[in-house]
């Protein structure tokens, strides 16, 4: 069992790695931290309460992260995501309330008071990681590994050689990735392969329980706005479920170590992982890099968990 945190930007993809994350036998989530990134903070967080009240987990401790990137100002995800972030679907309001401490404190607090080391999910920005081992480093130790949603070798989804979540604060990725502390990156060259094709969606459409049909409207205003054509997939990507599918089973993804830096100041790459897959510098890795992903696997998983909610 796998104890984590997840700190998210919900965001439709976010979406989908909660829900695997609530649902999965081999997950305990222990809180839900989120960032700026697909939206503002208060929405996101909104968001992610919300997404917790419609899976009747309530009970998951939940707190807000910083307002912006670390030196930057926020780009906005609306493109990808709606003005809500998770336009689409009728989610029901939160019926619970947020920790009213910082995402930090959140974070500080489970991994002083938990048994076992902890599991770092991330699936927007780094900003409250970074901030989080700024703050408190002495709690570092208490730290298992920080699973990143973010990055790309050699690709983009935002500028051409760029990712969104990197891109949005590049120095907290920096930080992050520089820290020594045990990283798995899930960059777009995984995150690309981890499509559900559309007779997968309309099995999703067919499911009876409300999480299934939150899923199907926000898949089918996700697959709109990503205009799948556009990138000639033939499914479309899901990016932040493949963090928790590979805490569930890392035997279905290829990996290999390497050294990866952010770029902060490029001309036209700020914002881009360098990632020295054949070792070409003398730097160390500093990362487990994820490059392929067996993407049945990832659909059956995807469906079955949506099917696991019963009511
Ligand atoms: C990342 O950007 C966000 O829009 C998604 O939620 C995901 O975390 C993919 O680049
Ligand atoms: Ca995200």
């Amino acid at each position: 069992m796998e104890d984590i945190i997840l700190d998210c930007d919900p965001g439709h993809d976010d979406a989908v790695a909660l829900m695997i994350a609530v649902a999965s036998k081999d997950i305990n989530l222990l809180a839900v931290t989120t960032s700026a990134g697909n939206q503002r903070h208060s929405q996101t967080l909104r968001n992610a309460m919300s997404l917790l009240t419609l899976m009747k987990r309530q009970d998951i401790p939940v707190a807000s992260g910083n307002t912006k990137p670390l030196m930057r100002s926020l780009i906005s995800g609306v493109s990808m995501h709606g003005v809500t972030g998770l336009d689409g679907a009728d989610l029901p309001a939160p019926d619970f309330f947020s920790q009213g401490i910082p995402a930090i404190e959140l974070i500080a607090k489970i991994l002083t008071e938990h048994p076992h080391k902890v599991t770092l999910v991330v699936t927007g920005p780094c900003t409250n990681i970074a901030l989080f081992l700024s703050v408190h480093p002495e709690l570092r130790s208490r730290i298992k590994q920080i699973v990143i949603l973010g990055g790309g070798m050699g690709l983009g989804n935002w500028g051409p050689t760029t990712e969104f979540n990197i891109q949005v604060d590049p120095e907290a990725a920096k930080i992050v990735l520089d820290s020594g502390i045990p990283i798995v990156l899930a960059p777009l060259n995984v995150a690309f392969e981890a499509q559900l094709l559309s007779d997968e969606i309309d099995q999703i459409h067919k499911i009876d329980n409300s999480v299934a049909q939150t899923i199907s409207g926000l898949m089918d205003f996700y697959g709109i706005s990503f205009g799948r054509q556009r990138w000639g997939f033939k499914g479309l990507p899901l990016y932040d479920p493949c963090t928790v599918a590979w805490l569930i089973d890392p035997s279905k993804f290829t990996s290999k170590r390497c050294n990866v830096e952010v770029e902060t100041k490029g001309e036209l790459t700020t914002g881009e992982t360098v990632i020295d897959y054949y070792h070409i510098t003398n730097r160390k890795p500093n990362a487990e890099v994820l490059f392929h992903i067996d993407r049945q696997w990832f659909a059956n998983l995807t469906i079955d968990s949506i099917k696991s909610f019963n009511f």
